[in-house]
């Protein structure tokens, strides 16, 4: 019955791993949820505020597809400021959620066949989309090392049309340095590539300093950068995000937004540009914060076998299973003996096969109970 589209595209993990923790809640067990990826703070009260003003304002109707003038004056100050990316608010278009900017630069750049380089592992949905839009993701394993470039070029062919990249990095936490994306940079302008960077997590930061592959040389012409405000002001719920790309495959994936979902929600894209606008000591404080949680919950894991990189950025962490079983293994354990929901690396690509994910995007008193459920059951 359904589109061949759909074949072998699964539902995704990290959603469904969320359903079976309100399952289990449901029937009264205590679980504890290490899977989801969103803040688990409140949406700072001035980004409320502006929302609850926009109601009485009466901006309540469509806006234009590509988003309110203003925030996208705000998004394109902030890219030139802080990233160095030399765009007006005409290169930039607010989608509902980042993971609508990334369906609509798929749909928009991808025929049949086409095929996309996925640094293994990779987050859940980009293998998915890719496929959905009539791409072939070529997966190319990079965990234990940072950027392969060899390993990148021998995966390149004649069909090959853009590499995906995710810095920070959702599993694993990395943060690309700027020779790192020389590399990348120079692979992509080597074979003609598009280069996605997603860079959702820009702000949630601990070790390095952020930069937007789009600001090295020659690159702005052949990158699209997708952000949002999900992650960085906790606002999951509002669905916005944004991307700046050049004019032709902006108008690309205008097109499919003015079909799809006509326009970002009014009320959110207020809320997001007082977001951006304001003081942002809201986001060193939920950055400080995640940066306690994370110091505890790697010094913990590794305390317990479960060995894992220091995550540089992002709030997750990917811990390495092999001593108890692979990662399917050990999350259906932690499921069934100790209430624990996390998500299998494998869900992430080859590379994640003896790994789960944590997120601890939760708080520090659920990290400290997790662990020590996590310590007494492997004791
Ligand atoms: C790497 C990455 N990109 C994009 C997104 C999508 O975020 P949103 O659609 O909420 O902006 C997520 C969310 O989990 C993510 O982890």
């Amino acid at each position: 019955m359904l589109s061949k589209r759909l074949g072998g595209i699964e539902e995704s993990a990290t959603i469904k791993m969320g359903h079976l923790a309100k399952q289990l809640e449901d029937e009264g067990k205590e679980v504890l949820n290490f899977s989801l990826g969103e803040p688990d703070f409140k949406t700072p009260s001035h980004i409320c505020d502006a929302a609850k003003k926009a109601l009485d304002l009466g901006y309540t109707h469509y806006t234009s597809s590509a988003g309110i003038t203003e925030l996208r004056e705000a998004i394109a100050t902030k890219l030139r400021k802080e990233n160095k990316v030399e765009v007006n608010a005409d290169d930039v278009i607010v989608t509902p959620g980042g993971k609508q900017a990334i369906y609509e630069v798929m749909m928009s750049l991808l025929d049949e066949g086409d095929e996309v380089l996925l640094l293994d592992p990779a987050w859940v949905s980009f293998e998915a989309v890719i496929k959905i839009a009539g791409g072939r993701p070529r997966w190319v394993k990079r965990l234990e090392e940072r950027v392969n470039y060899r390993a990148l070029e021998s995966a390149v062919s004649k069909k090959t049309k853009m590499i995906v990249m995710n810095s920070p990095n959702n599993p694993v936490g990395y943060v690309l340095s700027e020779n790192e994306l020389q590399e990348i940079a120079e692979l992509a302008r080597e074979h003609n590539l598009f280069v996605l960077s997603d860079e959702i997590y820009e702000k949630i930061i601990y070790e390095r300093n952020h930069v937007s592959i789009a600001s090295l040389d020659g690159m702005q012409e052949r990158t699209i950068l997708i952000n949002g405000f999900s992650k960085t002001y906790a606002m999951t719920g509002w669905r916005i995000g944004y991307a700046a790309a050049p004019a032709e495959i902006l108008r690309g994936m205008l097109r499919i937004q003015q079909h799809s979902v006509t326009c970002a929600s009014s009320i959110s894209q207020y809320a997001a540009l007082a977001g951006l606008v304001n003081s942002q000591d809201c986001v060193k404080e939920m950055v400080a914060e995640f940066k306690k949680r994370r110091d505890v919950i790697v010094s913990r894991l590794n305390g317990i076998g479960l060995p894992c990189l220091n995550p540089e950025g992002a709030f997750y962490v990917f811990a390495n299973t092999a001593r108890y079983g692979n990662g399917v293994e050990f999350t259906e354990r932690l499921l069934k003996e100790a209430f624990i929901i996390v998500t299998p690396g494998s869900a992430f690509g080859d590379a994640g096969t003896d790994y789960v994910r944590f997120s601890y995007a939760t708080s520090m008193q659920k990290i400290i109970e997790g662990m020590d459920r996590i310590e007494e059951m492997l004791s």
